[in-house]
């Protein structure tokens, strides 16, 4: 087990949606299975002026939705102790160093390693980092003190913006200090593909275009954009999902195997596929890239409002909330294997997954009995729901003639008595606190993602009158996008494609 050096966790964006919802549950979790160090701080900081004692029942009313038994119940106590808050005011040189008088107080060697998250707007990174820097809290010394600084998404809203925001981290903090987050890396399913591409003799010699057929990528939401409209109708899915996540998890799925298990040269391979996906420009675009936008719908019996009608987002918006894309690697491995790639909101139901596509036999011998398809071998890779592996082969139908029919291996994470899968950000959090950054993104794989996807933006942004195309709440987007597909017969998987309730998996 990993246990981090005795520190002090200061985020910013303390009061909080994130914090509230996903960090301090995450680092609750942590104490409560003694990951944590034996000393440490959580300092919350935002600019209301709460005392420690209010903010502690703050995150206690937020942690006690989430707590299940009795014997965490008991520690939240104990780990409440360890949370602080100190007003701040993003703004304020004077806030900035009273922190600084604040952290001074602690105990020496809780003081002397300190992780900065930013759980703020992306307009707060770059003043921030250079405030810390002013009052020389980034600095680290050698085998004695750490310092480094988690930045949550998005990381930029273009190539040029990204760019210069790492511009300016890296004034202040070195790379090896920066962690930026990418929580599907974090997620136990995603790790999981490399253990499954990389400790398998079985699958890795087929892991690659002579015997994948095509792969795709999907990320389907079942909800809208909540009370993220305003956020939203400035990014849109491109930026929201693909940006990151997709294609960090297309990287996963195709990076060349690493000499060795550490960060680098696993972060080495993964950024090289980013950097090999072809770009897709000008009027490529109309066949590579499919967008959508949800549009008002009854999904079982109930009004859901369309994408223009939510909360904060303009009545004539043209912002996607579902993106198809066609993806070309450039490299030996990968050449001529079609990527798609798909996330949307207000689909049929919150899935991520990735299916491999095998070829088929050379000769359908079965041709006549069972026609040319039935038997093709799919490898579904389930990052959630019910994360695990199911693997989809033919067979013969039992009695007489040779009728073939699909049937699948499958595995489901709950068969390993881990019903209870670490959270992300559970994951992401303790890496940091040990300085392990493998799962988070590095800067040339941010750039990279941000120059496959800049020329689709700028596109949309020069031809407004690029298909957008509406989709009924509760479907599977456009059907457009079948014409990505170079083949009439091939489709995408729809996972609960006979849908009776939310997270049921029942498309074999
Ligand atoms: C976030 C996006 O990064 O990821 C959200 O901003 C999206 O719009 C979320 O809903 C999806 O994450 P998960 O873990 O629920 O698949």
């Amino acid at each position: 087990m990993r246990i981090p050096d005795p520190f002090t966790l200061i985020i910013f964006g303390g009061t909080g949606d994130l914090s509230h919802r996903k960090l301090f549950p995450a680092l609750f979790k942590l104490y409560f299975q003694k990951r944590l160090a034996s000393s440490f701080k959580i300092v919350g900081l935002g600019r209301r002026t709460y005392s420690d004692e209010v903010y502690r029942e703050q995150i206690a009313a937020s942690l006690n939705e989430k707590i299940e038994s009795d014997s965490e119940r008991e520690r939240l106590t104990s780990f409440l102790e360890h949370v602080h808050f100190q007003p701040l005011d993003v703004s304020k040189k004077t806030d900035f160093k009273a922190l600084q008088d604040r952290l001074l107080k602690f105990d020496k060697n809780i003081q002397k390693n300190i992780l900065f998250y930013l759980a703020t707007a992306p307009a707060f990174f770059a003043p921030v980092a250079r405030e810390l820097a002013a009052l020389n809290l980034q600095k680290e010394v050698e085998g004695q003190q750490w310092r480094r600084i988690i930045l949550e998404k998005p990381f930029g809203t273009d190539l040029e913006s990204a760019n210069i925001l790492n511009t300016e981290l890296l004034a202040c903090f070195d790379e090896h200090q920066i962690y930026r987050i990418d929580h599907y890396l974090g997620k136990e399913s995603v790790q999981n593909i490399l253990a499954f591409r990389f400790a398998n003799g079985l699958f890795q010699p087929l892991w690659n275009r002579r015997h994948i057929h095509r792969i795709e990528v999907t990320a389907a939401e079942s909800l809208g954009v909540e009370d993220r409209g305003g956020y939203y109708d400035h990014s849109g899915a491109m930026r929201d999902m693909i940006q990151n996540h997709l294609l960090q998890l297309l990287a996963v799925i195709a990076m060349e195997p690493p000499n060795q298990f550490d960060p680098d040269s696993i972060r080495d391979e993964k950024a090289k596929v980013l950097k090999a996906l072809r770009p897709i420009k000008g009027s490529e675009i109309h066949q590579h890239v499919i967008r959508g936008q949800y549009i008002g719908s009854k999904i079982r019996g109930e009004k859901v409002p369309g994408y223009r009608e939510e909360l904060n987002v303009d009545t004539k918006s043209s912002r996607e909330t579902f993106v198809a894309i066609k993806a070309n690697i450039d490299n030996e491995r990968w050449q001529g294997v079609p990527f798609y790639i798909r996330t949307g909101k207000r689909l049929p139901t919150r899935v991520s997954e990735v299916v491999i596509h095998f070829n088929g036999p050379g000769h359908q011998l079965f041709h006549e009995q069972s026609g040319d398809h039935l038997g093709e071998n799919q490898l579904v890779l389930r990052i959630q729901p019910d994360e695990g592996v199911l693997l989809k082969f033919g067979l013969k139908v039992p009695g007489a003639g040779f009728k073939i029919a699909p049937v699948g291996m499958d595995f489901h994470y709950s068969d390993m008595n881990a019903d209870d899968l670490p959270e992300a950000y559970e994951r992401l959090i303790l890496d940091a606190l040990v300085g392990d950054n493998t799962l988070y993104a590095r800067a040339d794989a941010v750039q990279a993602a941000w120059k496959y996807v800049d020329p689709i933006l700028e596109y949309w942004r020069q031809h407004p009158n690029t298909k957008l195309y509406g989709y009924p709440a509760g479907t599977w987007g456009p059907p457009e996008t079948l014409s990505l597909f170079e083949n009439t017969e091939e489709d995408w998987r729809y996972p609960c494609k006979n849908l009776s309730s939310d997270d049921t998996y029942c498309e074999l």
